[in-house]
């Protein structure tokens, strides 16, 4: 009986794996074709990493493999065995939100919510790079790249050019991104929030 159970494995070209996402680690089952974005919607249940365009070109589906942004639909689960994945669902601290959903939230960074985990994941990367001393395409002073309370409105656009929002939140996102940066007043679109709350 297990001969005729490895067999149909073999037949039907799965292969077994083990993802650590969220710091839990998921034993699948899997053709080796599957993308990332495929395992984590579909076999796992983690519906919060959003389908756009499944060709790379949204953002939608971004999530953190090892801390840098990825975009699930272009990474086959079986290349991430051994790395720590984390999604949208992993970024709270149980009713803790993460300090860039909060931001999200206190800016108006979203409309419809679709492009939302992954502008987020893709935001908690950014200022990750930003710690690490990543340059971007507009930094004038490849040098001395700015540091977190130094991000412009324009080096926001820049490295969140790979998340597209179609319904247009970009203000409340680079804002938010400018609060979760500790910069303060973010900007006039954060500024009129705050306005609005103390009055
Ligand atoms: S769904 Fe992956 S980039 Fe659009
Ligand atoms: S909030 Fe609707 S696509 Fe961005």
């Amino acid at each position: 009986m297990q001969n005729t159970q490895n067999l149909n494995r073999s037949q039907s070209g799965e292969i077994n794996i083990r993802l650590n996402i969220n710091g839990n680690v998921q034993s699948l089952s899997i053709e080796p074709r599957v993308t990332l974005l495929d395992a984590l919607r579909e076999l796992i249940g983690l519906v919060g990493t959003k389908k756009g365009c499944d060709h790379g070109q949204c953002g939608a589906c971004t999530v953190l493999i090892e801390g840098q942004r990825v975009y699930s639909c272009l990474s086959l689960a079986i290349m991430q065995e051994g790395k720590q994945i984390v999604t949208i669902e992993g970024l709270a601290q149980g009713d803790q939100l993460h300090c860039v959903q909060a931001a999200f939230i206190d800016n108006d960074g979203f409309q419809c919510g679709y492009c939302t985990p992954g502008q987020i994941c893709a935001s908690v990367a950014l200022l990750s790079e930003v710690s690490q001393g990543c340059a971007s395409a507009v930094t004038q002073d490849l040098e001395r790249p700015p540091q977190l309370t130094e991000l412009s409105e324009g080096e926001i656009q820049e490295r969140l050019s790979g998340n597209l929002c179609r319904c247009g939140a970009y203000n409340g996102i680079v804002a938010a991104v400018q609060q979760a940066a500790g910069i303060h007043p973010p900007s006039p679109a954060a500024t009129i929030l705050v306005q609005e709350k103390m009055a």
